[in-house]
């Protein structure tokens, strides 16, 4: 049900707190992929902490101030994307993306984001889509590249990841671009 296909194998859909325990199964998966550079790859570790952080995806869906799905490749969950925030008063939104290493390198993480640009910008009336990266994570500095992202530069040491302050690049779209694109 509201599943929307990337390929002939591949779906997204949302990711709710009754897939706990199929969201901690992957994570554990996937840790070794995504942990250089997602925080939670780290801190979720059992249905438990999947299911708060599921949660608080809910909470940010219910408000209207973010939202999270899930990519299933035959099936089975490899990846995700996110709105990380969501301001519907600003217009602003923050697109957020991870994919186990069996699932890089088709391209479809780039569709899914594509989908939640069209949706921000053609049904919610968005104004401006940005993309947060380590400016060291070269796929996905490819990925904003790919989707039409500028660089505006990046947040010296703003960013603490595994112990270490990092830099955090910033990429945006805006609604013209995209619509002119
Ligand atoms: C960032 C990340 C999601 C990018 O995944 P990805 O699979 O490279 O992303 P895309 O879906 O854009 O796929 C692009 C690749 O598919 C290829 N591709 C194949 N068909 C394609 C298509 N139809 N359209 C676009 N790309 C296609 C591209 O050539 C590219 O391959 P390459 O990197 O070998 O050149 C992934 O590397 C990841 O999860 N990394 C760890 C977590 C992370 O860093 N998240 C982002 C935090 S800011």
């Amino acid at each position: 049900m509201f599943a929307s296909p990337l390929a002939e194998d591949a779906e997204i859909r949302p990711l709710e707190p009754w897939q706990a325990e199929e969201f901690a199964e992957h994570v554990v998966r996937v840790r070794a992929d995504i942990s250089p550079w997602i925080p939670w790859a780290a801190t979720i570790t059992d249905a438990s902490s999947a299911r708060e952080f599921l949660e608080m995806y809910a909470r940010r869906q219910a408000a209207d101030q973010g939202r999270l799905y899930g990519i299933w490749i035959d099936g089975v969950l490899q990846g995700g994307t996110v709105f990380r925030t969501f301001d519907p008063v600003m217009l602003n939104c923050e697109i957020g993306v991870w994919m186990g290493a069996a699932g890089q390198g088709r391209g479809l993480v780039t569709r899914a984001a594509r989908q939640m640009i069209d949706w921000a910008f053609g049904v919610r009336g968005m104004a401006r889509v940005e993309w947060h990266c380590d400016p060291e994570n070269a796929r996905s500095v490819a990925a904003a590249e790919r989707l039409g992202l500028t660089c505006e530069g990046t947040l010296r040491e703003a960013f603490v990841m595994n112990g270490e302050r990092r830099g955090v690049q910033i990429w945006s779209l805006l609604a013209d671009e995209w619509r002119a694109a």
